[in-house]
């Protein structure tokens, strides 16, 4: 019988690929043999001397010491693509929301009272600060091609923008699956040059580490709009909160709390929800739930 902890939610269409006669599943599993995990910390845990193997629901890995547990002969699996869907929609909603003020114009009409005529003249009074602009002919930037990336430089396609992408990694396989139409720039700054809007689907490691900084915020267009659906310190948040005050940047819309600019109008956080669908969540479960139960059964690493 193979334990399995599971230190998140984990969907039961993922759970269910565990068959019973061979996997014990819980939260509060002694001596496991894998776990299963979404966005819990693993840095601090004590790593149980009988874990065999670990699977993120998810695409990103910084939750867990995979250097430390790759020393000690445990893979790490991971759903890359599982949830690129999800995450494609929200940058979607992500550049609306920004575009067309759809924050500060949902809290203006909130906040309406009074009677019909009263209404609806502050309605036209108020409605002028809130025009926006659309996406056909602007240009979206792209930086980091892997699957969520490309499903997004795809749609930037499908909705008339201008597509410029970067990916120093880009495969074989990932240029196949991009519209010929997304423009592959040489360099972070090409892109980023000539974004109306520049979006960033890369893990966060050493290189990727403000990619956003004062001094490329300097070369970019006025008004540019910035989404980072990835992760926190991709996009340097004091730079950006300085170039949003000086009217450079026009909106910064992220995924996860952001403190310095919290108070912003254009500034629009969420939290952590580009793969929070009930599609991607089962998914995500599906795909690495089939391979831990591939490594513990059969010693097979797929993806690790
Ligand atoms: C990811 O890395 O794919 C996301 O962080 C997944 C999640 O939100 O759990």
């Amino acid at each position: 019988m193979h334990k399995i902890l599971t230190l998140n939610n984990i969907s039961p269409l993922g759970l269910a690929r565990l068959p019973r006669e061979e996997f014990q599943v819980s939260a509060d599993m002694k001596e496991p043999d894998g776990i299963l995990l979404r966005s819990f910390k693993m840095h601090d845990m004590e790593i149980p001397k009988s874990l065999k193997a670990v699977g993120r629901a998810g695409a990103g890995v910084n939750n867990i010491p995979v250097e430390k547990l790759t020393k000690l002969g445990i893979p790490v699996f991971n759903a890359p693509g599982a949830n690129a869907n999800a995450v494609k929609e929200l940058v979607l909603a992500g550049m609306l929301l920004a575009c067309r003020h759809i924050p500060a114009s949902w809290e203006f009409a909130r906040g309406l009272s009074g009677s019909d005529p009263e209404i609806s003249k502050a309605v036209e009074a108020g409605k002028k600060n809130f025009a926006g602009f659309e996406l056909p002919g602007r240009t979206l930037a792209v930086i980091g091609l892997g699957a969520i990336g490309r499903n997004v430089a795809n749609m930037g396609i499908a909705l008339g923008m201008k597509v410029v992408g970067f990916d120093p990694g880009l495969t074989v396989e990932g240029a196949w699956q991009l519209s010929a139409d997304v423009k592959k720039a040489n360099s972070v700054d090409e892109a980023l040059r000539v974004a109306d809007f520049v979006t960033f689907h890369v893990p966060l490691v050493d290189a990727t580490k403000n990619l956003i900084n004062a001094e490329r915020l300097k070369a970019m267009k006025d008004g540019v709009i910035i989404l980072n659906f990835a992760r926190e310190g991709i996009v340097d948040d004091a730079a950006v909160s300085a170039a949003i005050k000086a009217g450079k940047v026009y909106g910064y819309v992220c995924d996860f709390p952001s403190n310095l600019l919290k108070n912003h109008e254009h500034v629009i956080t969420l939290p952590h929800l580009g793969a929070s669908t009930a599609e991607a969540e089962d998914n995500c479960a599906i795909m690495v739930a089939e391979q831990v139960k591939d490594f513990l059964q059969n010693g097979n690493i797929r993806n690790s």
